[in-house]
């Protein structure tokens, strides 16, 4: 029997975890799977709604974390970890993508010789100074098995190099997710509760460092916002640290009052208002991805990204660098002029149980 614990955290953690549970359960003979909750996300809208949509178990061992300085988050983490990794003694842990419960808790075991999964490994944006390249070029550092996505990924692994055989291009978790509940998310409410057209409008989502904590960025994106709003219904979800800015910046006023803004959104009411947008205007890592299979035109916006399948194969445009060019872009989109997009190779759902049969069969 195979003892794995599986680390949760953050938002984009938990539907990559989903589809790895749902696989392992397949396996109870040979898998024994626990999941860890670090409370790095903390509020219910950050985190339980997607334990209830992705029907997750509880937790078997939550931290309770909280906020904090990056090294305030990551020591706590690593503290409250490593008593439940000294007391449940398990052959691996898995980890998946790249906060910082992602980095905390792959040091932690692997300072305790306990084997690290990496799921989503190999991405690279190039700038260390985004917190998550840092945590995922350490991470990569210290697992024993990684886990890929994307072609870009294991060049990047070979360039650092990693030996082949630790590497597996098994597709993308994020996107068994996607494909398993776009079914479920056909039920949604959302566009009734916001009265809005399927196609005929643009979802906002707005959270990195680099453009919420700078005044004159947050400003110049309020002014895109602004523009893109005489044209369409946008609707935006705010993120925590980003309602924080607006209002600490007082830009929440500047907003046009045709934006609709909510609370975070669960991941069923969310998925039915990508996959029916015109437009899809975000910094998110794990958006781009989702608008790519999906075929709904995506602006991303910022100056790189770590997942240029999105932009070389998908829908994705990379237009950060310069926001007028982002906004032309935008303008065009909804004027008709579509960027063509094909699904990335193995993002097909099937890759938890991908990774599910190279686990039981390791030596
Ligand atoms: C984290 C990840 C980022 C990921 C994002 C998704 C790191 C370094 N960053 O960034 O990669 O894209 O999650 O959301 O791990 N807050 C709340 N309630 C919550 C969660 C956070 O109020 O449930 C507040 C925190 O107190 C803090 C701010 O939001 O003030 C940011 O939270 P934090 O977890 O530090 O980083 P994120 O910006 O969410």
């Amino acid at each position: 029997m195979i003892k794995i614990i599986s680390v949760v955290g953050a938002r984009p953690n938990f539907m990559k975890i989903a589809p790895l549970h749902r696989a392992f359960l397949k396996h109870p003979d040979e898998i024994e799977h626990l999941i860890c909750h670090t409370g790095q996300h903390y509020d219910e809208k950050m985190s339980k709604v997607f334990f209830d949509d992705l029907e997750l178990p509880k937790p078997h061992f939550y931290l309770g974390i909280g906020g904090g300085s990056h090294a305030e988050q990551t020591g706590k983490i690593m503290i409250e970890f490593e008593k439940i990794l000294i007391q449940e003694k398990p052959d691996f842990i898995l980890v998946v993508g790249d906060v910082n419960s992602t980095i905390a808790c792959s040091l932690t075991a692997a300072k305790l010789h306990i084997k690290v999964i990496h799921v989503e490994a190999g991405l690279r944006s190039g700038d260390r100074l985004m917190p998550e390249e840092i945590n995922r070029v350490l991470t990569d550092a210290i697992s024993d098995h990684l886990f890929v996505t994307e072609q870009s990924g294991l060049d990047n692994l070979k360039h650092e190099g990693v030996p082949e055989e630790k590497v597996h291009f098994v597709g993308n978790v994020m996107i068994d997710s996607l494909a398993y509940y776009l079914k479920k998310a056909g039920t949604s409410k959302i566009h009734e509760k916001y009265s809005l057209q399927k196609g005929n409008y643009v979802v906002v989502t707005l959270h990195r460092p680099s453009n919420v904590d700078n005044v004159e960025q947050l400003g110049s994106l309020v002014n895109l916002l602004n523009t893109v709003a005489a044209k369409r219904k946008i609707i935006f979800p705010i993120h925590p640290r980003t309602k924080k800015n607006l209002e600490v910046f007082n830009k929440l006023e500047t907003l046009n009052k045709d934006v609709i803004l909510t609370e975070p959104i669960g991941y069923l009411d969310f998925l039915a208002l990508t996959s029916n947008a015109e437009l899809i205007l975000t910094d998110s890592g794990g958006i781009q991805e989702e608008s790519t299979y999906l075929g709904v035109q995506c602006i991303t916006l910022r100056t790189s990204t770590e997942r240029p399948v999105t932009v070389d194969v998908g829908t994705n445009q990379l237009l950060g660098e310069d926001l007028p060019r982002a906004l032309d872009a935008a303008l065009e989109v909804l004027a008709g002029k579509k960027k063509a997009g094909k699904t990335p190779e193995l993002w097909d759902g099937k890759a938890a149980e991908r990774i599910a049969e190279i686990i039981i069969n390791l030596d």
